[in-house]
């Protein structure tokens, strides 16, 4: 099932961040998606195990979240990360654990109620991505627990326009997920990345055993 939602497109870039921006979610999405699925309700246990500038572990703690925890492999993401963890701490804004390293290296202790994380969208080029990185998310999830894939329905790369939400879908979907829900969000204002095109993917753990991936 598809959706369809406009948002104010406001997007934050910390002091430091020298990755590209536009892989940065608009914080107007990752509210929405609290509030739609309910992720700051009290005790859930969340993770963003390729956090980027933090925005989605930020925003969920700033809206309330118990615990969020994130990773992300690139060593200056991690440093702002972990320092925008701190200074949320110190201020009473619940907990989170950030480490650093390659998702599907570390050890997390737990099961996650969700995991909520934006992938990097080259791995969704021609070449079929390692199913290692769809299993180890379902490791991670608790059994009644949800994926949520900050997406886009397409991005230019090379002048290419590469569709990534829908080979993320067939990915997950050979890889143990089933889609419950697409939501596209239209965005406002001048900071609006990749066409305006941000695509949310909420997915649940299914029965099935994983498929092997082509
Ligand atoms: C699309 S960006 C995340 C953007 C983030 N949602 C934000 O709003 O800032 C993807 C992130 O994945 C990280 N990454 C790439 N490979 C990874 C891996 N194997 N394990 C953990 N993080 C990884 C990159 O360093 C990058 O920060």
């Amino acid at each position: 099932m598809i959706m369809i939602v406009h948002v104010p497109g406001d997007f934050y870039v910390p002091r430091g961040f020298t990755g590209d921006t536009r892989t940065i979610v608009p914080d107007s999405v990752v509210m929405w998606m609290a509030n739609e699925y309910d992720l700051t309700h009290n005790g859930l246990l969340g993770l963003d195990p390729a956090c980027g500038a933090y925005t989605i572990p930020r925003v969920l703690r700033t809206l309330g979240a118990t615990q969020v925890d994130a990773c992300d492999i690139d060593a200056n993401n991690f440093k702002i990360s972990s320092e925008e963890a701190a200074s949320l701490t110190a201020r009473g804004l619940g907990v989170g654990i950030t480490k650093l390293g390659d998702m599907t290296q570390l050890f997390f202790d737990d099961k996650y109620d969700y995991i909520y994380t934006s992938l990097p969208f080259n791995w969704f080029g021609d070449d079929p991505l390692s199913p290692h990185y769809a299993m180890t998310l379902r490791h991670l999830i608790a059994d009644t627990g949800m994926l949520l894939i900050d997406s886009a329905i397409h991005v230019i790369r090379e002048d290419k326009k590469v569709p990534v939400a829908s080979r993320q879908i067939k990915y997950f979907e050979a890889l143990g997920f089933t889609l419950e829900k697409q939501i596209n969000f239209t965005i406002d204002g001048q900071n609006s990345n990749f066409d305006n095109s941000y695509s949310e993917l909420v997915f649940r753990l299914s029965a099935d055993q994983p498929q092997t991936y082509i």
